[in-house]
This record gives structure tokens, C-alpha cells and sequence, in this order.
């Protein structure tokens, strides 16, 4: 039987993509192009194949990542699920690591404030680590916690979609982007808002299941 949550999950999931898709859509027309090369934009021609890895990485996990996640779809096609987990998988490894590579070896910006190294140092690790620990469980054949870590890594890389909400607030209400602290509060925001989402999702699958397995 076909459920409205069957579609939603994932085209809730595309959508929170959606901006960051486009911006780095955007980004990767401008290296093709090769320039202008600004002060502004300079970080990114100093490092293209780490930027397009990265965004091209993040893309693929963001949108064939969602379709994952779609219960009904994944158990009526699971060995759709296997063939595309395998990309899935490698493109959120490779949006991690090239996400803590972007993080080590871009200058300080001035509008940034001074924790987002840290806290984009401890996501990327922990979006890497939740990768592994998926990979680990699937050879294990622990197929609920393959589940779990692949929530986590998913969590944590679709912040960049949930970052364009907690922005938002201080946009309409200054009209201008927050810097400092203020941004470093907002982008770490967007983290812990889905990874507490994801950790209480989990949770009440779990009461779920055991009060189903304990009526019966
Ligand atoms: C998987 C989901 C992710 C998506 C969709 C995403 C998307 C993007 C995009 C589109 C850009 C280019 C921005 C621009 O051109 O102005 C970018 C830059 C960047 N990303 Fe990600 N990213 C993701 C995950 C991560 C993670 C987990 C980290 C942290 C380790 C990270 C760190 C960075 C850094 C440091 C930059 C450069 C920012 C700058 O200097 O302006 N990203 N990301």
C-alpha cells in the first residue's frame, strides 16, 4: 500500500536542498567560466577540484540520498536501495572530507565568527564517522543501525539546507546577513536542529517497535 509519507520524505528532503543546489550550481558555472575572479570569490579558484568535489558530492548524497528514505519506495525496490546506496554512500563521504579539506585550508573570513572552524571541524568529522559506522553495520548485517548512521551523516549534511531557515529571522528583520557570532549561531543552529530531529525520530521508532513487539 502506497503512504503520502512514501513521497513527502524525500521531496521535503529535495527541496531543503534546493538553495544550496543552486548556489553551488552557480559556483560551479563561475569556475567553468574561469572567472571573474574577485576578492570575494578568490578562495574558490584557488582550490576548484576540492570545490567541485564538494559540491558535486553534496548534490548527488542530497538528492538520491532522499529518495532513501522514502519507506514504501525502499521496501518495494530494495535492490534499488543497494545499487543506489553504493553512490549515495561515496558522494557523503566525499562531501565530508572535502567539506573538512574547504574548512582547513580556507582563509578566516571576516564576516565569520570565531567558532564556525570548530564547529564545522566537529560536523564534518562526525558526518565521516556516521558514514563509516554505516558501512561498518551494513558488513555486519546490522540493517537498522546501517539505518541510524545514515539518518546521522544525512542530518548533518542537509544542514546546509536548514542553514537558509536559521538565517532567515535576522535577514527580514535587519535586512542584512549576520556575521560574528551571530552567524556562527545561526549555521550551528541548523546542525543541532536536525540532528536533535533526527536523534528523536529514532527514539520513538524504537519505543514503537518494542511496544508493538510487547502488545504481541
Ligand atoms: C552535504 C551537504 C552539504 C552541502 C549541500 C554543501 C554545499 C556547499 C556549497 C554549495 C558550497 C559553496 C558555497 C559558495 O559557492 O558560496 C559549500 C561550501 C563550503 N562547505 Fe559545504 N555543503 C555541505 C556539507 C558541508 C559540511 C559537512 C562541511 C563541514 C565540514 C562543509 C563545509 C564547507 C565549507 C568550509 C565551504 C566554503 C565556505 C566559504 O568559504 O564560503 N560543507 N558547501
Amino acid at each position: 500500500m502506497k503512504k503520502k509519507s512514501d513521497w513527502l520524505i524525500p521531496a521535503g528532503l529535495i527541496l531543503l536542498t534546493l538553495v544550496p543546489s543552486l548556489a553551488g550550481a552557480a559556483r560551479l558555472a563561475g569556475l567553468a567560466q574561469g572567472g571573474p575572479v574577485t576578492a570575494e570569490n578568490a578562495r574558490f579558484f584557488g582550490a576548484p577540484v576540492a570545490v567541485s568535489l564538494h559540491i558535486l558530492g553534496s548534490f548527488v548524497f542530497g538528492v538520491l540520498g532522499a529518495l532513501q528514505f522514502s519507506p514504501g519506495f525502499r521496501t518495494r525496490n530494495p535492490r534499488w536501495h543497494r545499487m543506489a546506496g553504493r553512490p549515495v554512500i561515496v558522494a557523503g563521504a566525499v562531501a565530508a572530507l572535502s567539506g573538512l579539506y574547504l574548512t582547513a585550508v580556507f582563509p578566516h573570513l571576516d564576516t565569520d565568527g570565531p567558532t564556525l572552524f570548530s564547529v564545522r571541524m566537529a560536523v564534518g568529522t562526525a558526518m565521516a564517522l556516521s558514514i563509516a559506522l554505516s558501512i561498518r553495520a551494513i558488513f555486519a548485517r546490522r540493517f537498522a543501525e546501517h539505518g541510524a548512521w545514515m539518518m546521522r551523516a544525512y542530518a548533518l549534511g542537509m544542514g546546509a539546507g536548514t542553514q537558509v531557515i536559521t538565517h532567515l529571522p535576522w535577514i527580514i528583520v535587519t535586512g542584512t546577513l549576520p556575521t560574528g557570532y551571530t552567524r556562527d549561531t545561526a549555521m550551528a543552529a541548523a546542525w543541532l536542529i536536525n540532528i536533535v530531529f533526527v536523534e528523536w525520530r529514532l527514539r520513538r521508532s524504537v519505543r514503537r517497535t518494542n511496544s508493538v513487539s510487547y502488545s504481541g
